[in-house]
């Protein structure tokens, strides 16, 4: 097998796609933007000539800005060529189809393709959620069939998921891989499950949301700035679920979980039903979660700043938390610090007074206040990063008092963190979420979809997560996160939160997650 790039198609080869809407025509741009001769086609008679229209239109914008070189949106339009028949595409060395996501439109349409183009044109196809492998399966060829999934919009989004079907070869595979990063995009091979690795791995980002809403522990927008703020993620579930649509998104989780015969973790959420129900579909629809008519976007619930004098503050050991706060309270000219050496035992990071402060581990405030013996506990979600996050999560114990969580409140503040309340769930926000999303993706890898190292790239260049999920369980260690994830489970007593075998056995080992080891 020769390098990478020689195995990529070369530019002379004529691209097909089939399907001209949002997709497909942000397939034909890049493509062509590539050097390929590419043929548009639509069932729709007048759409392939539109998307052309629509191509160049987005081009010669982008050359105005200066964005792009005004001779190359030129060259790039002429290799533009919208067909109406299907016979057209007869020298076509790669076809990649977006049409409707039906899995009957696109066994027919590649029945057809098949008797049409040579027999080694590569076969593509571009669907979120239908097995590969059925789709190849009655078409003749089916080694030559492959799943290339871009990401809405195409020309924009980096990543493309190579998919590979039961029969697709290794041969097909590896020239798409070449393919798309020829192209400027960042290809990861999986192989064809449901959801693939990004719509499949990201599942558990929208239902913890959900999960945290049904379960009152806050308001939409204050869950929203917790997960940006201290998760350093770039929008919050909920706001994200109301731009990408609640029709779209609700249809990818209930496939995702049709597809694996109702497993619990997939289950989809009744508050999105209701939504669905309603119209209320998102930003599209002028209201989802949100309600984008109303002047004024609703504030998270933060804290008011506590003025009460705060007694000398007590850190304890070396977590993250506890190296951020001593540092942050320093800085802010806190005086009264006392950093003692060695740790508070039980986790216990920071003291104020009696009121004693320690990180999630998956367990409620109460509980946790139970199992030490202590009334006075408040809890800290995680945040990506506690040296440089804006706002922090707390949830108090039943048992602590109100001045004692003040406590907790001012130090925070003095630190610099704008404080949200959470009610007392199991694993708060971030923390809950995050093991969730560090579970599926292990589970993911441990059934051979994809490598860790492709998962991970999955998740940053696809849905652009501020870590990788697996390198995330890196930081904070396999063991810690196992623990959050087995305290979820006794907890709910659900099967929705059971370990995946691959955390189990790293946090057994301290082997990396990250990586993948013979
Ligand atoms: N929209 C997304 O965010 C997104 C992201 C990734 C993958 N996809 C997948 O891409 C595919 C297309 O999605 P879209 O959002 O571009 O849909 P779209 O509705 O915007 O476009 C589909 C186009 O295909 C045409 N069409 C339908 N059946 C056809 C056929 N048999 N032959 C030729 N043309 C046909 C329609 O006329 C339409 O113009 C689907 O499989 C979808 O699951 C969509």
């Amino acid at each position: 097998m020769g390098t990478s790039e020689s195995l990529a198609l070369p530019v002379s080869t004529v691209v097909a796609v089939v399907g001209a809407g949002a997709m497909g025509a942000g397939i034909a741009q890049v493509a062509a933007l590539a050097g390929h001769p590419v043929r548009i086609i639509d069932a729709r008679a007048g759409a392939a000539a539109a998307a052309v229209t629509r191509i160049r239109d987005t081009l010669s914008q982008l050359a105005a800005k200066k964005k792009i070189d005004a001779r190359k949106v030129s060259e790039t339009v002429q290799r533009l060529d919208a067909v109406e028949d299907i016979e057209a595409l007869g020298a076509a060395g790669l076809v990649i189809e977006a049409v409707v996501e039906d899995l009957e439109a696109k066994r027919l349409l590649f029945s057809q393709l098949a008797s049409v183009v040579p027999h080694d044109c590569i076969l593509a196809t571009n669907t979120s959620s239908i097995s590969v492998t059925a789709i190849a399966a009655r078409v003749n060829g089916p080694q030559r069939i492959v799943g290339m999934h871009f990401f809405n919009p195409a020309p924009q989004m980096p990543l493309v998921e190579i998919v590979a079907g039961l029969a697709t070869s290794s041969e097909v595979i590896q020239r798409m891989m070449a393919t798309a990063a020829a192209w400027g995009k960042v290809p990861v091979q999986t192989k064809s499950t449901p959801g693939f690795i990004v719509n499949r791995c990201a599942r558990p980002f929208y239902a913890e949301g959900l999960r945290l809403l049904l379960e009152q522990a806050g308001d939409c927008a204050t869950i929203d700035a917790i997960m940006r703020e201290s998760g350093g993620f770039r929008m919050g579930p909920f706001e994200l679920m109301d731009m990408i649509g609640h029709d779209v998104n609700y249809a990818v989780t209930k496939s995702v979980f049709d597809a694996n015969y109702g497993d619990p973790r997939y289950t989809p959420s009744l508050a999105q039903l209701e939504l669905v129900h309603a119209g209320f579909l998102g930003r599209k629809a002028g209201r989802g979660f949100y309600d984008y008519g109303s002047a004024e976007a609703p504030r998270p619930a933060t804290e008011p700043i506590v003025t009460v004098p705060s007694p000398s503050i007590t850190i304890f050991g070396d977590s993250d938390l506890a190296k951020a706060l001593a540092r942050r309270l320093e800085a802010s000219g806190h005086r009264h610090l006392d950093r003692p050496y060695g740790d508070g035992g039980h986790g216990v990071v920071a003291k104020s007074g009696d009121t004693v402060v320690l990180l999630t581990d998956g367990r409620t405030a109460t509980q946790r206040a139970q199992d030490l013996g202590k009334d006075n506990l408040v809890l800290v979600d995680l945040a990506l990063d506690f040296g440089t996050a804006t706002r922090v999560a707390l949830a108090k114990a039943d048992s602590c008092a109100d001045y004692a969580f003040d406590r907790a409140v001012a130090m925070m503040q003095a630190a610099g963190f704008a404080v949200s309340r959470l009610q007392d769930v199991p694993g708060m926000a971030v923390m809950r979420t995050v093991a969730m999303l560090i579970n599926e993706t292990a589970e993911a890898v441990n059934h051979g979809v994809c490598t860790a190292e492709a998962a991970d790239l999955a998740m940053l260049k696809g849905v652009s997560y501020p870590r990788g999920p697996l390198a995330w369980a890196d930081a904070i260690g396999p063991a810690a996160i196992a623990r959050v994830l087995l305290n979820l489970s006794t907890w709910y007593g659900e099967d929705r939160y059971r370990l995946s075998t691959l955390l189990r056995r790293r946090a057994a080992s301290g082997e990396r997650l990250s990586v993948s080891h013979a």
